[in-house]
């Protein structure tokens, strides 16, 4: 029997590297040092709590979900109680989160949990997975730390894990690179999957991480294939992303005894159904300033406010100017004074001028 081999992991060739049991290490580990969050308080878990954290944790940062899982739970304690809200009420939760298709997304699932399985979360991974807004990901999630099945759950953490741990060489964003991962993830997925998904987010979030990974604090130190190849910072590979596009956003301010103009956007597209301040988009400031001010017919006074909104594939440059309207265009518009507007679901950057045009209405008030 060769000892060496058997008592230290190191003298593994490169090709046993991670070897059989790194998922008991990792599990030891996270048993130890998982993070308390609030989803994760109660036992067994509910799966109503697995579904909502994940939605949020999606596009958004575990420290910024904390207060918003919080709140959202003390407003819709149940299914039940999320499925006859109003879509505004849901939106007004959301809002700051981002992403809002998110939110109509849960909506509407809670509406159909509702109908179809008793204001609960079916089991059945194809039932799941016809619910609006639940895919592969959030599907082995609720199912393996709710339901405790034998799921995986590949999140950009757990795909940058198996990435080092393996030393994938492919894309892991193309097809053939996420397929990699996905075999290994089914080869390996070991019987705890609810906690062995999780230990993985732990360990993909403040250990494994993207740029700069903390390799002297890994417990899979002497697993990890890219470490032994020194790759740990080359790992995963990655094809640069698109530039985002970039549009110049004229905005109104327009108020008449204390209340301000705003606009409902469509009912389709990007944030769709929110309420904004007139605006216009353009390719450049001059010429958005300009189609807003014949929009309303009014002259575009001094500038307010400016601000760089930064979503997934856009970015807009938002300039609010002070203005009088000699006309209303069509749509839905209403005024509405600060009161008012703080019900109502504003579109992203627009919840920041609002409250930037509350302290104004209050200061000439
Ligand atoms: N990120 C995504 N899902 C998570 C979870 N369940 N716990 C911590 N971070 C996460």
């Amino acid at each position: 029997m060769n000892f060496r081999k058997w008592s230290d992991p190191l003298a593994m060739t490169k090709e046993e590297l991670p070897g059989k049991n790194w998922t008991a290490i990792l599990l030891a580990w996270f048993d130890r040092n998982k993070r308390d969050l609030p989803w994760r308080e109660d036992k067994p878990r509910n799966p109503y709590h697995v579904w909502i954290s994940e939605i949020m944790l999606q596009q958004t940062r575990t420290e910024a979900v904390k207060p918003y899982f919080v709140s959202w739970m003390e407003h819709f304690p149940t299914i039940h109680d999320l499925a006859k809200a109003d879509e505004a009420d849901v939106l007004h939760q959301w809002q700051g989160l981002g992403y809002y298709t998110r939110a109509r997304n849960i909506h509407r699932a809670a509406r159909e949990m509702e109908e179809k399985y008793g204001g609960h979360l079916p089991e059945n991974k194809e039932e799941i997975l016809s619910l609006p807004g639940i895919g592969g990901y959030t599907a082995g999630a609720i199912l393996s730390m709710a339901y405790g099945k034998k799921e995986g759950a590949i999140d950009g953490n757990v795909l940058r894990v198996y990435a080092r741990l393996y030393a994938v060489e492919e894309d892991i964003l193309k097809r053939r690179g996420r397929k990699t991962i996905e075999s290994l993830v089914k080869e390996t997925l070991p019987n705890r999957a609810g906690d062995f998904n999780e230990a993985l987010m732990d360990l993909g979030a403040e250990i494994c991480i993207p740029r700069s990974p903390r390799c002297e604090s890994c417990p899979l130190l002497s697993r990890c294939r890219a470490f032994h190849e020194g790759k740990e910072k080359e790992l995963p590979k990655r094809t640069p992303k698109k530039p985002q596009k970039e549009e110049e956003a004229a905005c109104a301010i327009v108020v008449r005894e204390g209340k301000v103009l705003l606009h409902k956007r469509p009912s389709k597209g990007m944030l769709a159904s929110m309420w904004e301040f007139p605006m216009v988009l353009s390719g450049s400031a001059e010429k958005a300033r300009t189609a807003l001010e014949t929009a309303l017919s009014g002259k575009a006074g001094e500038c307010l406010w400016q601000y760089r909104h930064v979503f997934t594939h856009r970015i807009w440059h938002m300039k609010a100017y002070r203005m009088e309207a000699s006309h209303i265009p069509e749509g839905e518009y209403g005024w509405y004074s600060p009161e008012e507007y703080r019900e109502l679901p504003l579109a992203g950057p627009h919840a920041r001028l609002a409250a930037f045009v509350e302290q104004l209405v209050r200061q000439r008030s």
